[in-house]
């Protein structure tokens, strides 16, 4: 069984898996050398040869315990008719959100839409050792629907979000939950081996929306990976304190803590459930000695718990390659 697995399942934590959010991504030369010549970003991610390929390059350069796949949560609405559109320095665009043809789609259509993605998990499996598990991913509805409805200000990125439309809110997240069940099974017939859900804007949803727009929704997805047997990991990023009520309601097996999560308060309070990730991605870009001191103060902490090792958010496109290197030698040191 892979180190990942172990640590998720069995909640072993005599060894400390690692891996990184964004791990194949724009921080790496390769990936960018390979997007280059691939402007539109959708099609690169459903290029299944070019999508292993971008998963496979951090685990040729890094002794990682497992693989992302290469893909994006917003295939999710594009295979669900609608049109995203990427754009450097402003992010992905969802425009005019078509709610007829959203509801419309058919499970034959949405799933030939994101074939690609798993004939690229089929074949990343296929090149990965046995000791490296491989992370399937969705985005959780509620982290869906921001870019859905472009609900994010743009100048106030802080901001909670009241929802007005609800009725239409009910019958889009209907669709989200029984469209992402399917591209979950799918991707661990493909040969995933474990799913995380992103919940990224969670932290922008107000106190008395939460059971319905994050708890419960995330809670549908884990019980549903529950049923089929599958490894879940959530990441409700920005639920500062709710992040206790979040794992007592979801009780997913592992739950990714951010940077604004105070590891000992996490500690403390998050019990048993295997913990992942916390440190600051923004602490990469100091020197390293600083980076290897927060290295293991993570590892301290969570010396006594299932903890794997990650950030609080992706790798950010300035972090130097190297110092991903150093991180990973310095868990596998200190963690047999
Ligand atoms: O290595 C991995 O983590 C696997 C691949 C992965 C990508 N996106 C590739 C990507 C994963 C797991 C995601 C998830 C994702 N995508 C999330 C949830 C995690 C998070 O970061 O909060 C979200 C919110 C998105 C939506 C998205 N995709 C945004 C906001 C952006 C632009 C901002 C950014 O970080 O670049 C993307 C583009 C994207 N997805 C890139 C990559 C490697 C950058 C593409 C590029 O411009 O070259």
């Amino acid at each position: 069984m892979s180190k990942l697995l172990n640590c998720l399942t069995n909640k072993d934590f005599s060894c400390v898996p690692v891996w990184f959010m964004r791990q194949a991504g724009r921080y790496l030369p390769e990936f960018r050398q390979i997007r280059l010549q691939n402007p539109d970003f959708l099609n690169l991610c459903f290029n299944s040869d070019l999508a292993e390929k971008i998963t496979l390059q951090p685990i040729k350069r890094y002794d990682l315990d497992a693989a992302i796949i290469f893909s994006d949560i917003l295939v999710i609405p594009y295979a669900l008719q609608q049109s995203i559109i990427f754009k450097e320095k402003i992010g992905p665009k969802c425009y005019n959100f078509n709610l007829d043809k959203f509801l419309e789609t058919k499970e034959k259509d949405f799933l030939l839409t994101l074939n690609p993605v798993y004939n690229a998990i089929k074949k990343t499996k296929e090149s990965l050792t046995k000791n490296k598990s491989l992370i399937a991913f969705v985005g959780a509805p509620w982290t869906l629907l921001i870019y859905l409805y472009n609900l994010k200000e743009p100048n106030n990125l802080n901001s909670k979000i009241k929802i007005k439309n609800k009725t239409e809110i009910k019958l889009v997240l209907k669709k989200l939950d029984e469209f992402l069940k399917l591209h979950i099974i799918h991707q661990i017939e493909a040969g995933a081996d474990i799913v995380q859900i992103f919940d990224s804007w969670a932290g922008l949803i107000e106190q008395e929306d939460l059971e319905d727009y994050c708890y419960n929704p995330n809670m549908s997805l884990v019980n549903f990976c529950k049923e089929n047997k599958i490894p879940s990991i959530c990441f409700p990023k920005g639920l500062k304190n709710n992040y206790k009520k979040f794992i007592e309601k979801v009780k997913p097996n592992a739950i990714s803590i951010d940077q604004e999560i105070d590891p000992l308060w996490a500690k403390k309070n998050l019990n048993d459930i295997c913990i992942q990730g916390g440190m600051d991605p923004k602490l990469l870009l100091k020197n390293e000695a600083l980076v290897l001191d927060e290295t293991d103060r993570y590892l301290e902490i969570f010396k006594n718990n299932p903890y794997i090792f990650n950030l609080g958010h992706g790798i950010l496109p300035e972090t130097n390659p190297e110092i991903i290197k150093k991180i990973v030698d310095r868990v596998k040191l200190k963690s047999k």
